[in-house]
């Protein structure tokens, strides 16, 4: 028997070296440890056919190879594991040095940077800005600036209407009254909005547009306050170079008032197809505000004066970047939009 173990000894060394899976582990474990069929079962099983005399050292030496046996098995099995770790750890390994996907940064469109200049400009004046609703009644979009029901310059700004009296504003002056009928004065404000018309879309017409209305009131405000700020506004928003012109002109809310030339961007002045050869560019309508406008707000006109004006974002961004059709701003087309 003694022979037998030192054989299972062997024959298992050399076994468990080439074992190199778990399956084969537990193969191996059958084969020696079974508590049927094994190797090493057998032959505890055999021992108490042998005489007492040898039976204890056998069994002795029988116990130590069991136990190194398990061991061996155990340590295997370890090894195995940490092995198998190793692998998946390295299958599985991210390069934290590579160079992540890139996602194209988006920007702010460019009728919001072009609002946002406007705006800072003023906000540099010492304006704050105003919003208001986008439904608005007739009240304040027409009456409460002058322009009662059947005045003729209701006409000019075709309005959609959502019922008799609610329709889409025409034009961002509305703000004023709502911003007067809360403020005393002084005021010195400005108010972006989207306003609406019902013109056809072509390169210069869209239902949808922006404006910015501007509004300064206070006591011993004149005209030269007026062209001043509207002066140094269009200098700085264009060039210094820009030469302004004013023009007399008509608005129910104003008066008198005036709509406002620059020189020509592109001729310079000279003449050109852009200024239809007369060297000037209408940016503005503007005025100073009308007495009738301040009764609306209970303001006293004797003691108070004010000047306003009314600018399209899409037309102050179109001369600036020289874009030749409105419809551009709207399409989203990236190919345009990745210019600004
Ligand atoms: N609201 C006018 C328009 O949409 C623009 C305008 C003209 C605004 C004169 C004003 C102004 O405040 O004084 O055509």
């Amino acid at each position: 028997m003694l022979e037998e173990i030192l054989q299972i000894q062997s024959s298992f060394s050399s076994e468990i070296e080439d074992v190199d899976s778990l399956s084969k582990l537990t193969t191996l474990r059958e084969k020696y440890l079974s508590r049927k069929r094994g190797l090493i079962t057998l032959l505890m099983k055999e021992l108490q056919n042998v005489p007492g005399g040898e039976r204890r050292e056998l069994g002795q030496s029988l116990n130590v190879l069991k136990a190194k046996v398990e061991n061996a098995i155990e340590k295997r099995e370890k090894e195995l594991a940490s092995l198998a770790l190793d692998r998946r750890l390295e299958a599985d390994r991210i390069d934290f040095t590579l160079p992540g996907n890139q996602r194209p940064l988006g920007h702010l469109h460019p009728l919001t940077q072009v609002r946002m200049e406007i705006e800072d400009i003023f906000a540099s004046l010492g304006y704050s800005i105003e919003d208001g609703p986008e439904i608005e009644t007739a009240y304040y979009n027409f009456e409460a600036l002058n322009l009662p029901e059947h005045h003729p310059a209701r006409d000019t700004q075709d309005t959609f209407y959502v019922s008799d009296s609610l329709l889409l504003r025409t034009h961002t002056s509305p703000i004023q009254i709502r911003t007067m009928e809360k403020q005393r004065p002084p005021l010195r404000i400005i108010c972006p909005g989207r306003v609406y018309r019902r013109d056809n879309p072509d390169a210069t017409h869209s239902p949808v547009f922006h404006q910015i209305e501007g509004l300064a009131v206070d006591t011993g405000i004149t005209f030269r306050d007026f062209k001043g700020t509207l002066e140094y506004f269009l200098k700085r928003f264009f060039t210094e170079q820009t030469r302004v012109r004013f023009r007399p002109s008509y608005f129910g809310f104003t008066e008198p008032s005036a709509e406002i030339d620059i020189s020509c961007v592109f001729c310079s002045g000279k003449g050109c197809r852009v200024c239809k050869m007369s060297g000037w560019i209408e940016v503005l309508g503007a005025g100073m505000v009308d007495p009738a406008v301040f009764s609306f707000v209970n303001y006293d006109p004797e003691e108070y004066a004010g000047f306003a004006f009314g600018l399209g974002i899409e037309r102050f961004a179109m001369i600036k970047y020289s874009i030749n059709n409105i419809q551009y701003f709207f399409e989203n087309d990236v190919r345009f939009l990745e210019q600004f």
